[in-house]
């Protein structure tokens, strides 16, 4: 199969960041990278951790390539003192991490899981001590599974009356979100200014719920519907939390968006683009920007929302920043006889690819960013991710060389340059990932990391993106100093 790399279009260059326009980014700009608890953390069954819905799916055959799991992945909850070393090394400023709910509240709620805290707390404490600081976010998909099982009403999975109970279809689930973020909040909210409520619940609610492709692993639109209500409504009663809890918190949401294009311009392929645009961005910014969930998408799902009266004030409460995740444009044609929102993607020849399969295009992170400056009114934005995966080997000289996410990572760090220029208040870029790490339902196959890991031995090893990245990140120093 031909395939296209984005550095074949965009040789990679060595030198200290030459074409990249250093001026643009602010002298305080936050240089970091990001992670997730259960694709690095391991130790699944220490200290009191109980399983979350991703052990669950993980360990459901056929629901991960090589049937891969999160059990060991990059063992960092015992390495972690190398890896904040690598991030010093790197001389990254910020870490974006997450935390466990099971292994703070391992029921989901209840008791408190002090080894679980004491982690996170010591984690914390070395960040502070090497100079970086931590944005943490407290949802990265690792929901308890004992809330998974439990409902107040019908019972798990699929009740008789074929509906799905448990985990976000559940109301409950949003306040003991609320409740496990008051937890966090008050061990951590010391020295931890910087927090997110969810990651992506784009992915929770479509990819788990509806395609089934995530944990839970369901295909169901009611379902998904009133989970991606209920993640928007545990964010805004999070954020809730965070306030009382820690004065002076920075809070914000991390949200994945595409830029959606119609592949042509016949009206149906405009109006599948429009729907598109609802089904990955409209419906989980414009609840969260006051204006409501859009009214076509309503129709589109025609699934009776779980509303109650003060629920829209709660979920568009103000945040103090944005994190936008971004990966890769989309292109969409009519495809009335497919599911929901009956948008086919489409393949645009001529950009390249990932080893994800996904198109290259970084003009898309400078539209994104633009947008949710000029329509959302966004005041402070971060990329809260951003990477590529591509199939790395260590060589024979012990060194990882990877041009093609090099050059990726260049031009998208040219995108949030020319974004800044024209006005967007982006703060800082999170590189995904510090380490190559478990790529969900791929599992370990796809590599995203700055830092190659080999899973047999947990040897840690930078790669040239790694080495290039901490060239730009000096360059930006030296030049404000
Ligand atoms: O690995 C994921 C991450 O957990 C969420 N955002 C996208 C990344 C790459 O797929």
């Amino acid at each position: 199969m031909e395939r296209h790399f984005v550095s074949d279009a965009h040789p990679v260059t060595r030198s200290a960041a030459p074409s990249l326009d250093l001026g643009a980014f602010p002298a305080d700009f936050a240089w970091g990278t990001a992670t997730s608890a259960y694709q690095i953390e391991g130790a699944v069954a220490e200290d009191g951790r109980a399983p979350s819905i991703w052990d669950t799916f993980a360990h459901t055959p056929g629901a991960v390539d090589n049937a891969d799991h999160g059990d060991t992945a990059c063992d960092h909850y015992h390495r972690w003192p190398e890896d904040v070393a690598l991030m010093k090394e790197l001389g990254t400023d910020a870490y974006r991490m997450s935390i466990a709910w099971p292994r703070v509240l391992p029921g989901g709620d209840g008791p408190v899981n002090a080894a679980g805290l004491d982690f996170y707390d010591r984690l914390v404490d070395a960040l502070l001590d090497a100079g970086i600081t931590p944005s943490v976010t407290l949802y990265h998909w690792d929901l308890p599974q004992a809330l998974q099982d439990r409902t107040g009403r019908n019972g798990a999975g699929q009740n008789r009356a074929g509906e799905w109970r448990g985990g976000w279809t559940e109301r409950d689930t949003a306040e003991h979100f609320a409740h496990y973020t008051s937890v966090v909040a008050a061990r951590l909210g010391d020295r931890v200014g910087q927090w997110a409520t969810l990651n992506e619940p784009l992915c929770s609610a479509w990819i788990g719920h509806l395609e089934g492709r995530m944990a839970p692993g369901w295909t169901d639109l009611t379902a998904a519907v009133r989970a991606s209500y209920h993640l928007l409504l545990g964010h805004g009663l999070a954020v809730q939390a965070l306030r009382a809890a820690v004065p002076g918190a920075r809070i914000g949401l991390v949200t994945n968006h595409s830029t959606v294009e119609p592949a042509s311009t016949r009206p149906e392929d405009v109006a599948a683009a429009v729907r598109a645009d609802g089904h990955t961005n409209r419906w989980w910014l414009d609840p969260v920007y006051g204006r409501g969930f859009p009214a076509d998408m309503r129709e589109l799902y025609a699934v009776e929302l779980p509303e109650r009266e003060g629920d829209p004030a709660v979920i568009g409460a103000p945040l103090d920043w944005h994190g936008l995740n971004y990966y890769f444009p989309v292109t969409v044609a009519d495809d009335p006889a497919g599911p929901v929102p009956y948008a086919r993607e489409v393949r645009v020849p001529g950009l390249p690819r990932t080893g994800m399969d996904w198109p290259v295009d970084a003009g898309g992170l400078e539209a994104f960013l633009l947008r949710l400056t000029e329509e959302y009114g966004v005041r402070r934005l971060y990329v809260t991710e951003n990477g590529s995966a591509f199939p790395d080997a260590v060589g024979p000289d012990g060194r990882v060389d990877d041009p093609h996410r090099t050059g990726y990572l260049e031009q998208h760090l040219a995108a949030c340059a020319r974004a800044l220029r024209k006005g967007a208040p982006l703060a800082g870029y999170y590189a995904w990932s510090l380490l190559d790490n478990f790529e969900w339902a791929y599992g370990y196959d796809k590599r995203f990391g700055l830092v190659h890991v080999d899973y047999a031995t947990q040897r840690r090893t930078v790669k040239a993106s790694g080495r290039r990245y901490a060239d730009i990140i000096r360059a930006h120093r030296t030049r404000n100093r």
